[in-house]
């Protein structure tokens, strides 16, 4: 690993992901392009396991590490085991040039920064115990009221004031015969965020040789409470090209979306998107309509089919030919296209992420489900297991 100097500072870049150029580049990482080999003939020799180095140190004086899954095409997955966060991925375009599709930063001490902490803008993180927003903080289970930690106006937003996106999980590398693969443990206690039960979290990052990466996100409790895992990437399928998503098309295979208040809370209404700009059940552009949503797309998405593993959406940026399909067995998809980015914070080497510079789709249950009876139950019982599995493949379209 070779260290480089930004501003003066000693950040560290990932091998094989942050491709700068030089000592002292402000070049933009995600700029950087490597030609994948053929995949049929050459194809990239995969090391057994995952390799993995220094990511920095936390506030606490943890060591924290990042470990990167290859695959047979030279597609890459890096995630840190800061927040359980993906902060890279290497994806071919078009032309089966690599580059990284989602944002992202260099060191563990941006995502620990005063400006990121005032943001929390969650990029790539594991979000728990519940994503998205919880009425006021408060729920009733079996008769007994709960308040957990408030952090969002008046309401509770994704596990609350220090959520599993700032927790310092146990990661351990490996292999599966679907690809390489990062297992990540947490263990939230009776009482943390003011959630009741201690829960055991397993999440499962996989990159598969057909340039999928699969989250599989497991959990068990000794009390009723209620859980609601996802990961909270950002993606730009033309990083390094194009600053914004607005061009890329996106279809959500959904009729209706849960509509809510100025907190963004769901006011119980599961309205179709029929001749809203709600209505992507065809491709729409980004752009094409998020002038008429006041803020832009912050949503959850009622997916149609309920059983199984079933699309949640599909998103093509005719930019670099890069597609995204996502599948999930969770009823819900937050589709939140960044409107909170302000520029005030610089990823990977030094891009600066503004308005809407990536988007984010968030498998999940519907928000403020533990208030909502008639929304599915987020209720985990002890003697339960907790399973949920959400992929994320990439292609091209000539
Ligand atoms: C989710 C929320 C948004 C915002 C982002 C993080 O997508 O719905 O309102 O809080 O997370 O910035």
């Amino acid at each position: 690993m070779i260290p480089f100097r930004r501003s003066g500072l000693l950040a560290v870049t990932l091998p094989g992901l942050l491709l700068l150029a030089a000592c002292g580049s402000n070049q933009p990482a995600e700029q950087s392009t490597t030609t994948a080999p053929a995949a049929d003939s050459t194809q990239t020799k995969v090391a057994a396991m995952p390799t993995s180095a220094s990511f920095g140190k936390a506030l606490d004086g943890t060591e924290i590490q990042f470990y990167t899954l290859t695959n047979k095409q030279g597609a890459k997955a890096t995630i840190t085991n800061y927040g359980g966060t993906l902060v890279g991925l290497m994806m071919p375009d078009r032309g089966g040039k690599m580059g990284d599709v989602v944002l992202g930063f260099d060191n563990v001490s941006d995502y620990q920064s005063p400006a990121f902490r005032k943001a929390n803008p969650y990029i790539g993180a594991l979000i728990g115990r519940y994503g998205n927003r919880i009425a006021k903080g408060k729920f009733t289970i079996d008769g007994k009221s709960y308040q957990v930690g408030v952090n969002n106006g008046p309401n509770s937003l994704h596990g609350g004031k220090v959520g599993y996106d700032q927790k310092i999980w146990e990661a351990t590398p490996g292999t599966s015969p679907d690809g390489q693969t990062l297992t990540l443990k947490y263990l939230s206690k009776d009482g943390e965020e003011g959630y009741p039960g201690s829960l055991q979290i397993t999440v499962v990052y996989t990159l598969t040789d057909a340039n999928a990466l699969r989250i599989d996100y497991t959990a068990t409790t000794d009390k009723a409470t209620p859980v609601n895992l996802t990961n909270h990437a950002y993606f730009n399928l033309s990083h390094g090209v194009s600053k914004d998503i607005l061009k890329h098309e996106v279809t959500l295979p959904a009729d209706r979306y849960t509509v809510v208040d100025a907190g963004l809370i769901p006011t119980g209404e599961l309205r179709p998107v029929k001749g809203t700009p709600f209505d992507f059940t065809t491709p729409h552009a980004i752009g094409e309509r998020i002038a008429q949503v006041p803020g832009g797309y912050d949503h959850n998405w009622v997916l149609n089919a309920e059983t199984g593993q079933h699309p949640a959406a599909t998103v093509y940026d005719p930019t670099s030919g890069r597609t995204l399909e996502v599948t999930t067995d969770q009823p819900g998809i937050q589709f939140y296209t960044g409107n909170f980015l302000d520029g005030s914070l610089k990823g990977k080497g030094g891009t600066v992420y503004g308005l809407h510079a990536g988007f984010c789709l968030e498998t999940q249950h519907f928000p403020d489900s533990p208030n909502e009876p008639k929304f599915p139950s987020t209720i985990l019982k002890p003697g339960e297991t907790y399973h949920t599995t959400s992929t994320y493949t990439f292609g091209v379209r000539k």
